[in-house]
């Protein structure tokens, strides 16, 4: 590595799709109540898709926002990175789906599997071939289209209501200012526990990797030992939080704006509770959007950038904790 340069987010973007579900519309469906919803998680609406339309044109709609607030047009990309846990198809990845939309011809473009925190590993890796000067501009995209994968019957309750779809994209460039830009991240994962929280199937453990008992059992859809989860997520994501601030020299009261995985209100209040975090500094949209996964913290993002919450000069401090598990924290400087 010949040098290393700052890198800044120079502009970003979000899309959801137009159909609001809201608790009410899953009473009957999931055997739940707006109640219980509302309580146990914050949450009073999502989005979901109509059929046909997969993640990778929700991700097409949050990269055009993204590059106009950049003021770059597709063709000045140098590499496409896509996290999400609910992939376009298979294989290929849903990067070949987007970077198609885009008509980027013959650009990288790659995927990233780490579920909730896969945005901060997406950005991670955007930011070290940009430092590193292999690449100029990147394209890094955050999307779930959750609710056609989910068990949208009274088995799957527990899960189902959590989740919704949407996408955000943020612009990765070199910052001219290097006191400006993406200034530490933290990452982590305990594989130990990716049974916690998971799609058992199809696999290809399983002779066949596919049968319609995968989805008569269940397996096919996500899984998740939901206190199991909860327990972690309140001790891993203050945890990551003090080990990025100190990798960077800083403190909780030097941070404008907290953003977390948006995965349950309770545990991010618990989180802001453990580190004395004042609420002002905080910022949730799930009570709209639900559980977006990958896409929920740049969704976050664009949402407190556009309504100018998050200012040039602000510092943004971005955690998140998911399936994996894996967790993570970025500090950044606006
Ligand atoms: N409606 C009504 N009742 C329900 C529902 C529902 N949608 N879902 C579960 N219940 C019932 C359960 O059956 C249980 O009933 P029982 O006591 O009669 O057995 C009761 O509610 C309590 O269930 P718990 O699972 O103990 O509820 P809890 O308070 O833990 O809340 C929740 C569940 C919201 C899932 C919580 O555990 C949570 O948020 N966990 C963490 C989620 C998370 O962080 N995920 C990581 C990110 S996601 C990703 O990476 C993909």
């Amino acid at each position: 590595m010949d040098r290393v340069r700052a890198v800044k987010i120079s502009g970003t973007g979000m899309a959801v799709p137009p159909r609001t579900v809201t608790n009410h519309d899953l009473v009957s469906v999931l055997n739940t109540s707006d109640e219980w919803i509302q309580q146990r998680t914050g949450i009073k609406e999502r989005r979901h898709v109509d059929g046909g339309t997969g993640p990778s044109e929700l991700a097409y709609e949050a990269c055009l926002k993204a590059l106009e607030a950049a003021d770059l047009g597709p063709e000045l990309i140098d590499l496409v990175i896509v996290a999400t846990l609910s992939p376009e198809h298979y294989f290929p990845g849903t990067a070949s789906f987007l970077h198609t939309k885009l008509n980027l011809g013959t650009t990288p473009a790659m995927d990233i599997r780490c579920q909730c925190s896969g945005f901060l590993y997406a950005m991670n890796v955007g930011k070290a071939f940009i430092a590193s000067g292999q690449y100029d501009r990147i394209l890094v995209v955050g999307v779930e289209v959750h609710s056609s994968g989910l068990d949208m019957t009274p088995r799957g309750r527990d899960v189902s209501a959590l989740f919704g779809d949407g996408a955000a994209a943020v612009v990765l460039e070199p910052s001219p200012d290097p006191e400006r830009g993406i200034v530490a991240i933290s990452l982590h994962t305990e594989g130990q526990y990716a049974e916690k929280l998971w799609i058992e199937a199809p696999s290809p453990r399983y002779q066949p990797a596919f049968s319609n008992h995968m989805i008569e059992s269940g397996q096919a859809y996500p899984q998740m030992d939901g206190p199991f989860v909860f327990r972690h997520a309140v001790v891993r994501m203050p945890q990551v939080l003090r080990e990025v601030l100190k990798s960077c020299h800083l403190g909780i009261a030097d941070i404008d704006m907290f953003l977390f995985h948006q995965a349950n209100l309770r545990i991010n209040e618990m989180v802001a509770k453990t580190l004395d975090i004042p609420q002002e500094k905080t910022f949730n949209n799930i009570e709209k959007y639900g559980n977006c996964s990958a896409a929920s913290l740049p969704m976050c993002l664009d949402e407190t950038v556009r309504a100018g919450k998050i200012k040039r000069g602000s510092l943004v401090c971005m955690t998140a904790f998911g399936s994996g598990f894996s967790w993570g924290s970025a500090v950044i400087r606006w």
